[in-house]
């Protein structure tokens, strides 16, 4: 059985945590061997790169360290879970991936898409992920639920116009490749957003 990599990306607040636990849960159900991980993060140097990304002791870093840490975070999970699971046949469920490099350091920040382009291949070769999952709702009711959970890390202290070209650019991508993305409406209640989940993952797995 050949393994698939599955992500779920979007603005803050969509709750593609909390599905993601779901689409765990289903697709084991299902049959299938699965490995549930994150970016950045993923690994042990991953995690590390993570801290320093998020936290505010390293407040206004360059956004080529920005991007280039994302990238580092990347290689480091790439190798050691993603490729090491797909390789066994394993499912992969990555809460974020590329996209997000594309839409916060991309369309958030304003680093040169064409430049994120040519990280993605040095560092992915031809990997994509088989389907990515993008949690969509509005910015303001994304930033109100993130807002909730605890104090703001160094992207959730940006302002809504950075969000509204975040999500833009998610967009943009998921328009291009229709065949590699699902748009889940995630303005609706947990339960309805689960049921757009669970029909995606149905299809995939029939
Ligand atoms: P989250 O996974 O808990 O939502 O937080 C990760 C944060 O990192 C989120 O604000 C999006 C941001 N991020 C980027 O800016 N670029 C990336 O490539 C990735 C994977 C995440």
């Amino acid at each position: 059985m050949v393994g698939r990599f599955i992500v779920a990306d979007g603005i803050e607040g969509a709750g593609k945590t909390t599905q993601l636990a779901f689409m765990h849960e289903y697709l084991e159900q299902a049959g299938y061997s699965v490995v549930v991980t994150r970016e950045p993060g993923g690994t042990t140097l991953g995690e590390e790169i993570r801290a320093l990304l998020l936290g505010h002791r390293h407040d206004g870093m360059a956004l080529t360290t920005e991007t280039l840490l994302m990238f580092a975070a990347r290689a480091e999970h790439l190798e050691r879970v993603i490729r090491p699971a797909l390789g066994r046949g394993d499912w992969v469920l990555c809460d974020r991936f590329t996209d997000a490099t594309y839409a916060y350091q991309g369309g958030g920040r304003g680093l040169a898409l064409e430049q994120i382009a040519d990280l993605e291949t040095w560092v992915q070769g031809h990997l994509r992920p088989d389907l990515t999952l993008l949690f969509d709702l509005s910015v303001e009711v994304g930033l109100a639920r993130a807002g909730k959970r605890s104090a703001a890390d160094r992207f959730e202290q940006e302002d809504q116009a950075f969000f509204e070209r975040v999500r833009a650019t998610y967009w943009e991508r998921a328009l291009q490749n229709p065949n590699r993305y699902r748009i889940v409406n995630a303005n609706q209640p947990i339960e309805a957003v689960r049921r757009e989940v669970e029909s995606i993952l149905a299809a995939i797995t029939l």
